[in-house]
C-alpha cells in the first residue's frame, strides 16, 4: 500500500450566495482543473435564521451535477418542470443539471440550525447536454459503517472496505465514479481506507482537526491528497470530515456563474439560451 500525502491545503472562504446565505466556499479560483472532477464545495452552517432564511431563489445550472447533503435542517427544492422535493437531516439530493435546470433551493425553517453541503461535480463533454435528472435519498438510504469507539462512516456514493467489511452507497452509475464519505473519527482514532489510485482525493474537515501522515488539516480547510492507493487519517480531536474521490475528466473547463462547459463559446451559448428562455 502507498499512502496518499497531504499535498495542498486550501482555506475555505466566507462568501454570500443566493439571497444572502452565508457560506464557507472551497474553490480554486482560476484553476478549477486542480480539483477535477470536483468544481466547488460549499458548507452552510448556522444557528441564525438570518444567515440562511433567504435561501436560493430560482436560478439556472448547466453542464455539471450538484450534490446537496443536509446534516441538520430542511430544504425544499422546486424546478421548472414542477419537480418538488424535501431534503431532511441526513438526506441527499443528487441533481444532474445536464443541458439545463431552473430551480430554487429554500430552507423550510425560520429558526434552529441549518447545516449542509453542496458539492459541484463536473460532467464530461459527452454528458453536459443530457436531459436533467434527480436522485433523492432519505437518511435511511445512506448506509453507515460503525467503526467502534465513537467513529463511523456514512457512504453517500461509492463503496468502501474497512477491516473486511464492505459498504456501498446508493449512488452508482456516475462516469467519474465518485466516492462521497462522511466520516466521524473520535479523538485519537486512526483510519486507513483503500481508495482507487486513479482517483483524485479531497478531504474537507467540518469539525475538529485531523492529521494526514503527520500534516494537520483543520476545520473549514480542504486538503488535496497526492497519489497512492490508501488514505490514512488520525483524529487530533473529535472530528468530522468529508472524503471526496473521483476520476479526473481531463478536459478544458470554461465556467461562468452557474454554467460549467468546455469552451468560452459554449458558455456564451448558455448565457444566451438563459436570457432568451431556451436553457430549459
Ligand atoms: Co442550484
Amino acid at each position: 500500500m502507498s499512502t496518499r500525502q497531504l499535498m495542498q491545503v486550501f482555506d475555505s472562504e466566507a462568501v454570500t450566495d443566493g439571497d444572502g446565505v452565508k457560506i464557507q466556499r472551497s474553490v480554486v479560483r482560476g484553476a478549477l482543473q486542480a480539483f477535477d472532477p470536483f468544481l466547488l464545495l460549499d458548507e452552510m452552517a448556522s444557528d441564525e435564521a438570518a444567515d440562511y432564511i433567504g435561501g436560493f431563489p430560482e436560478h439556472p445550472h448547466r453542464g455539471f451535477e450538484t450534490v446537496t447533503y443536509m446534516l441538520e435542517g430542511t430544504m425544499a427544492h422546486r424546478d421548472h418542470l414542477g419537480n418538488e422535493g424535501l431534503l431532511v437531516s441526513g438526506g441527499v439530493q443528487w441533481m444532474t443539471a445536464g443541458r439545463g435546470v431552473l430551480h430554487s433551493e429554500m430552507p423550510q425553517q425560520d429558526e434552529g440550525r441549518l447545516h449542509g453541503f453542496q458539492l459541484w461535480i463536473n460532467l464530461p463533454a459527452a454528458e453536459k447536454m443530457q436531459e436533467p435528472a434527480y436522485r433523492e435519498y432519505g437518511p435511511e438510504q445512506i448506509p453507515t459503517l460503525n467503526l467502534g469507539n465513537g467513529s463511523r462512516i456514512k457512504v453517500i456514493a461509492g463503496a468502501l472496505e474497512v477491516d473486511g467489511k464492505s459498504v456501498a452507497g446508493p449512488v452508482a452509475d456516475v462516469t467519474t465514479r465518485p466516492d462521497y464519505f462522511d466520516i466521524e473519527l473520535a479523538a485519537g482514532e486512526t483510519l486507513a481506507l483503500p481508495i482507487d489510485p486513479d482517483k483524485r482525493v479531497l478531504l474537507y474537515v467540518y469539525r475538529g482537526a485531523v492529521e494526514i501522515d503527520g500534516r494537520p488539516l483543520s476545520q473549514q480547510q480542504l486538503g488535496m491528497l497526492g497519489d497512492g492507493d490508501q488514505v490514512s487519517l488520525s483524529a487530533s480531536e473529535d472530528s468530522a470530515l468529508l472524503l471526496l474521490a473521483g476520476i479526473p475528466i481531463g478536459e478544458p473547463i470554461a465556467n461562468w456563474g452557474p454554467f460549467v462547459m468546455n469552451t468560452r463559446e459554449e458558455i456564451e451559448q448558455a448565457i444566451e439560451d438563459y436570457r432568451e428562455g431556451r436553457l430549459v
